[in-house]
């Protein structure tokens, strides 16, 4: 049930193409925006993704986890190909996920130097490896969650560097396939929402300053790194995601058992903000990410309208046919999971300014509906 997220830094505005002095990335952008511009005169049927339709290779980290299985298959049904960056304790996981009998536009790269090759050989890269945060944290934990993200981010920027380094800066078509093996042209990390600390009054946007506590601190070294990659060369887009809904993974693959068994009920408070996005609209918000050049720097994952949990509960109830009457105590929880239950005793309301300004389109926009369509797989 992690309510609370991990996420990125204060900087937006240093993706931010607003500010930024013209550099030959951000020159093209503004050429291909006028040129998509003009050509939606003409055709208004043809939006700004799909006028780059060439074919890509997407090497992704953590694509055996929750949102990247289903992002994998999003990309396989459009005809992409992809290369899972797995760890070796995982290769057995990747395979029995990816069997290639069944996936044969799938590569599982386990080795560095077949991460190294996989990179190399990639239109784009998405970074979603993370050990998961919602769990009892010990110093040695907390080493760990920071850990994680830190070493994969790294390598994986080290990579697209190195294979970026004899090319030079992407002019236009950046989504364009990597024919001459120059690297990748787009590099999208995901952080989370937890960057902005937690607050049951305020809300927050790309703009609003970093928080004070562990996660924000874990969000902005995770995403630093990722700022290492050379943007000169490759588009870096930020995710920070929120807490992502969906029937196999995450926040609701814990309640909705306890609700099924009338145990169900909000945590603590359940005037904790909860910051949600269906995963379908996470899956197309990376996809949209990895197609569109407008998409650049740091964008909130969340859906438009974050609840308090107790109307997620309330509402979750509803759709799985259970009342939501059991509220667990905050204390049992910090008796339970100790520093780590701020990670569902506290929140914090993320709105998702910058998807909203380029136009992205919500399957989800609201919470009901997105239980709803859950509930029905179940
Ligand atoms: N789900 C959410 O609600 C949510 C909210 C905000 C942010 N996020 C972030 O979004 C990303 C994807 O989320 P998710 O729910 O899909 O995560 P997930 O299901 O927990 O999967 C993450 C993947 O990270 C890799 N991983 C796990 N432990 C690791 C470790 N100790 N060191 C290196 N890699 C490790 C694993 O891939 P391999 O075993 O194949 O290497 C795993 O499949 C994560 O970074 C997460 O922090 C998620």
């Amino acid at each position: 049930m992690a309510i609370r997220v991990l996420f990125p830094s204060s900087s937006s505005s240093s993706f931010s193409t607003a500010h930024a002095t013209p550099t030959p990335r951000t020159r093209a952008r503004a050429r291909w925006t006028s040129r998509q511009r003009l050509l939606c005169c003409f055709s208004s049927s043809t939006s700004s993704s799909d006028e780059v339709s060439s074919s890509m290779t997407v090497s992704i980290t953590g694509a055996t986890g929750f949102v990247g299985r289903r992002l994998v298959h999003k990309l396989l049904s459009e005809d992409h190909k992809v290369c899972v960056l797995t760890r070796s304790t995982s290769k057995n996981k990747a395979a029995s996920l990816f069997p290639a009998s069944r996936y044969p536009g799938v590569t599982i790269a386990e080795q560095e130097e077949e991460w190294e090759r996989c990179i190399k050989g990639s239109t784009g890269v998405v970074n979603l490896a993370g050990m998961p945060i919602s769990t009892r944290w010990s110093p040695q934990i907390k080493k760990e969650i920071m850990q994680s993200r830190i070493n994969v981010t790294s390598k994986v920027v080290d990579h697209i560097n190195s294979s970026t380094s004899t090319s030079s800066p992407q002019p236009e078509h950046e989504a364009s396939s990597n024919a001459n093996g120059n690297g990748p042209s787009v590099f999208v990390s995901a952080t989370a929402v937890g960057y902005y600390g937690t607050s049951e009054t305020d809300s927050f946007d790309e703009s609003s300053p970093s928080g004070n506590d562990y996660l924000a601190q874990v969000c902005r070294e995770w995403e630093g790194r990722a700022r290492q990659v050379k943007q000169e060369h490759v588009r870096l887009v930020l995710l920070r995601i929120g807490v992502v809904l969906g029937k196999d993974g995450g926040a609701l693959a814990k309640m909705i058992p306890l609700f099924m068994m009338f145990a169900g009920g909000p945590l603590g408070t359940g005037t904790q903000w909860f910051s949600w996005i269906h995963l379908d609209d996470l899956v197309d918000l990376i996809y949209e990410s990895l197609r569109n050049p407008a998409y650049t720097g740091v964008i909130n994952g969340t859906a438009p309208n974050p609840v308090r949990l107790s109307e997620l509960c309330d509402r979750l109830g509803q759709v799985v046919g259970r009342p939501s009457w059991l509220p667990v105590p905050g204390l049992a929880i910090k008796a339970l999971l100790g520093e780590g239950a701020t990670v569902v005793l506290d929140g914090q309301k993320v709105l998702p300014a910058r998807a909203t300004q380029l136009g992205f389109s919500y399957r989800y926009p609201y919470v009901r509906d997105a239980l709803k369509a859950i509930a029905k797989q179940l």
